[in-house]
């Protein structure tokens, strides 16, 4: 029997990614007519911005000669390879060699294109079957505080060396805000509700906040622990395959957008948002003010939301480390969270399978 037939024999710790989904590959400013490398389930992506700004997509491989087209620089809508200057246009035609002779023609050698998209600060990218994507209109998620002005964002981006399954896990159980004390906004969760559909995951915890968002000089609180009053808050993750998203009360937004690089490696970029919902006074002011605003408090929770990173981060390697040294070793889980976690990662790939025979 082949290892995938049946999802229960698939190891989640070497399970793969439904790859007819949106990813997320880079932030948009990391992408410049300089071309770049990006990694997306071992795959090789080259990126690159065109003359008019826009972002595609690229096989990261030469047919030429099979060396990296990143190597290259972009010329007019093209990309051009370092080593003999062979063009290539946004499909993966090669468009263009330059000491071709008049009776030579430029042979047939394309390179896969992705569907890729700007959106919400970053660029989306679909690993998948294209028909399937026209077919069910499968649209990326999106970020839609992203350009609200009531919200401040901060961005922390995560390199982990383990498997994407480890990261969600400890995303999706907020009992692990023990390993944050001082970084969290939150403390004592107690999970209330789990409903579980065939996309997503979402848990409902009741928490302590430290933060109520209210007054203009509630941003302090971020500084001064003095200032913070503990009260009870909804706090709901999701796990929105393959993306997740939580929110603490009104005044608190957390995204995880991720790019699994392979099965012991995983990239993925954090924002948090903080809501200005409630200074309704604000919301009258020119648009140009608040945006000067929403723009000049970018970043403020870094110092907090880097810390959550490190810490997350040394626990997870560490878990991945030690199922590489021993695979069989039996783990103890009392959250019911983790096993519907693990449930949608291998229904997941078994879907794409599915469709594959
Ligand atoms: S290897 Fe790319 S042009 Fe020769
Ligand atoms: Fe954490």
């Amino acid at each position: 029997m082949d290892q995938f037939s049946h999802s229960s024999t698939v190891d989640i710790r070497t399970c793969g990614i439904n790859l007819n989904h949106w990813y997320v590959v880079a932030r948009n400013i990391e992408v410049t007519a300089q071309p770049l490398e990006v990694l997306l389930w071992h795959d090789p992506i080259v990126l690159y911005r065109d003359e008019i700004g826009k972002v595609h997509g690229l096989e990261n491989r030469c047919p030429h000669r099979q060396v990296k087209l990143s190597e290259g620089k972009v010329v007019k809508n093209s990309l051009e390879c370092a080593y003999h200057g062979w063009q290539f246009n946004e499909e993966g035609h090669c468009t263009f060699i330059p000491y071709l002779t008049e009776k030579q023609k430029i042979p047939n050698c394309q390179i896969y294109a992705y569907p890729v998209q700007e959106l919400d600060g970053f660029i989306w990218l679909f690993p998948g079957d294209k028909n399937e994507l026209e077919r069910n209109k499968i649209k990326p998620m999106g970020v839609m505080e992203w350009e609200h002005l009531n919200y401040i964002a901060t961005v922390s981006q995560i390199e982990c060396r383990g498997h994407f399954s480890f990261l969600i896990e400890n995303l999706m159980d907020m009992y692990h805000g023990h390993l944050h004390e001082n970084y969290q906004a939150w403390t004592d969760a107690q999970l209330k509700k789990v409903s579980v559909n065939e996309h997503e995951i979402k848990a409902l915890y009741e928490a302590q906040s430290y933060y109520k968002i209210d007054k203009i000089w509630s941003i302090f609180q971020l500084f001064f622990p003095s200032l913070r009053r503990l009260h009870s808050e909804p706090l709901e993750v999701i796990y929105l395959y393959p993306h997740w998203i939580s929110s603490l009360g009104n005044d608190f937004k957390i995204y995880c957008l991720l790019c699994p690089v392979n099965e012991t490696y995983t990239k993925a970029y954090l924002i948090h948002f903080t809501s200005l919902n409630s200074f309704w006074r604000l919301h009258k002011l020119p648009k140009w003010f608040r945006q000067f605003i929403k723009n000049s408090l970018f970043g403020t929770a870094q110092k907090m939301l880097d810390g959550l990173v490190r810490q997350d981060i040394k626990m997870i390697e560490q878990e991945q480390e030690s199922y590489l040294g021993n695979s069989q070793r039996r783990t103890y889980e009392v959250n019911p969270t983790i096993s519907q976690v693990q449930k949608l990662i291998k229904q997941q790939l078994s879907e794409k399978l599915d469709k594959l025979k």
